[in-house]
């Protein structure tokens, strides 16, 4: 045993408390902005059956997968992403639920990955979803909930962007350069490849998808499309898809996050589920891989036993937005400061120091009470480096007037705090 060196397997994370710092700034924004906007907490387990998160549709996920057998033989697997959980929930009460809901959920998930900065073999996710409603407000809303969050962390509307397109508009733009829409899954997961492996190899799948050559450079030609007016020229004025796209636009100016807002063709998403508007978050040097990313599916439910139900959801890593707050607001998570650190100087001051943190406590206040005497330096040195607001130090002499000082540490004003 003791020539082991025992560390986190590759890829998974341990959270020293400055790390805990981090994860905390980043779910209690999330957890704010989902309340901010309406959404039911739910929760499930990281177990789930293997057959209901693997799908044969050239998903990278799928491949990612970590399962194992338990000892009845079951074939298990630790979830790679949440959406398929929350559809069998869905599904599973489905004549009981008042549609549309709106769900949100913090989920640890696993993928086995090629690892690079920003990626992890774990992460959490904050998962949003609308299901049973076809408004494109319930993108406008997703979208919002996510800006707000990212606002809410602190980091400026210039760092970051979120690049928007549509499925269907690429299926409509497909079937008019002659793809008809029975090889268009096939042709989607091959065009999101773009940029992680060479074109060559692209057009290597789409000719497995049973292309021909002129199909391929057509649908080469198609993520050349670089504006929603190019886009609209080639699909149409009466393209449904547009259409949807100009009316999310219009909703995001009215909440306020338009300007966050690109359209981009080759946004298509490396999940096979998606039909409608698919969206991914960059910052805005395009150093890191998506902050979060998501859109419209509406064909899921009725792929694990329920009624064809349309929804459209969200799913946002802690990794990649840590990695950016850090470049953003420096290695040490600025805290506010809050509550008050309670020290002294001999033994014979412990018990009305204990006293005061009990008093303290009741009132609401955090209060890190100090488990020995200390000198004032030593004990002002430390809270100094917490998180505490207030030093209060008791000696002799306050417990002889019955009042200490309670010194506030970034103003270091001290103000009396009576001891009885
Ligand atoms: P996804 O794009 O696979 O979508 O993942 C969503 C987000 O999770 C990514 O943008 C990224 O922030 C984070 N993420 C994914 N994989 C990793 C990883 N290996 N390490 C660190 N972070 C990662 C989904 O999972 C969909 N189920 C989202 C969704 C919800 N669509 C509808 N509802």
């Amino acid at each position: 045993m003791s020539n082991v060196s025992f560390e986190a397997p590759r890829g998974m994370r341990d959270f020293y408390p400055e790390d805990m710092a981090w994860r905390n700034r980043v779910f209690d924004a999330w957890r704010a902005a989902a309340e901010r906007f309406g959404f039911q907490p739910y929760d499930a387990c990281v177990v789930e059956s293997l057959a209901l998160l693997q799908r044969k549709s050239g998903e990278e996920v799928s491949e990612q997968i970590y399962a194992f057998q338990d000892k009845s033989g079951r074939a298990l697997a630790l979830r790679p992403e949440m959406t398929p959980t929350l559809a069998r929930m869905v599904a599973a009460r489905q004549s009981r639920l008042h549609f549309p809901i709106k769900w949100g959920a913090i989920a640890q998930c696993f993928r086995y990955e090629r690892m690079t900065r920003g990626r992890k073999r774990e992460h959490y996710q904050l998962n949003l979803d609308i299901v049973g409603t076809e408004s494109v407000l319930a993108e406008a809303e997703l979208l919002g909930a996510a800006v707000q969050a990212v606002r809410l962390m602190g980091l400026p509307d210039d760092a970051w962007r979120i690049h928007v397109s549509s499925r269907a508009l690429l299926g409509e733009l497909l079937a008019k350069a002659g793809i008809p829409a029975a090889q268009h899954p096939p042709v989607f997961m091959a065009l999101d490849k773009r940029g992680k492996i060479p074109d060559e190899e692209i057009a290597v799948l789409l000719a497995q998808a049973g292309l021909p050559q002129d199909a391929i450079d057509a649908a080469f030609r198609l993520l050349a499309v670089d504006s929603l007016e190019a886009a609209a020229a080639l699909a149409g004025e009466d393209s449904p898809a547009i259409a949807d796209l100009r009316a999310l636009h219009a909703l995001a100016e009215r909440m306020g996050y338009a300007p966050l807002l690109r359209f981009d063709i080759a946004v298509i998403r490396g999940l096979s589920y998606y039909t409608g508007i698919v969206f991914e978050a960059f910052d805005a040097q395009r150093r890191f891989r998506a902050i979060f990313g998501g859109g419209r599916y509406d064909s899921l439910l009725a792929l694990v036993g329920g009624k064809p139900t349309p929804a459209v959801g969200l799913g946002f890593g802690d990794v990649v937005i840590g990695e950016i707050l850090r470049d953003a607001l420096g290695e040490a998570c600025p805290v506010p400061r809050r509550g008050y650190a309670v020290g002294y100087m001999t033994a014979a001051e412990r018990d009305a120091a204990v006293a005061l943190a009990a008093r303290l406590r009741a009132e609401g206040h955090p209060v890190d009470l100090a488990l020995l005497p200390q000198k004032p330096k030593h004990f002002f040195s430390q809270a100094g480096a917490s998180h505490a607001r207030h030093a209060v130090y008791l000696g002799p002499d306050d417990i002889a007037k019955g009042v200490a000082q309670a010194k506030d540490l970034d103003t270091r004003e001290a103000v009396p705090l009576a001891l009885a």
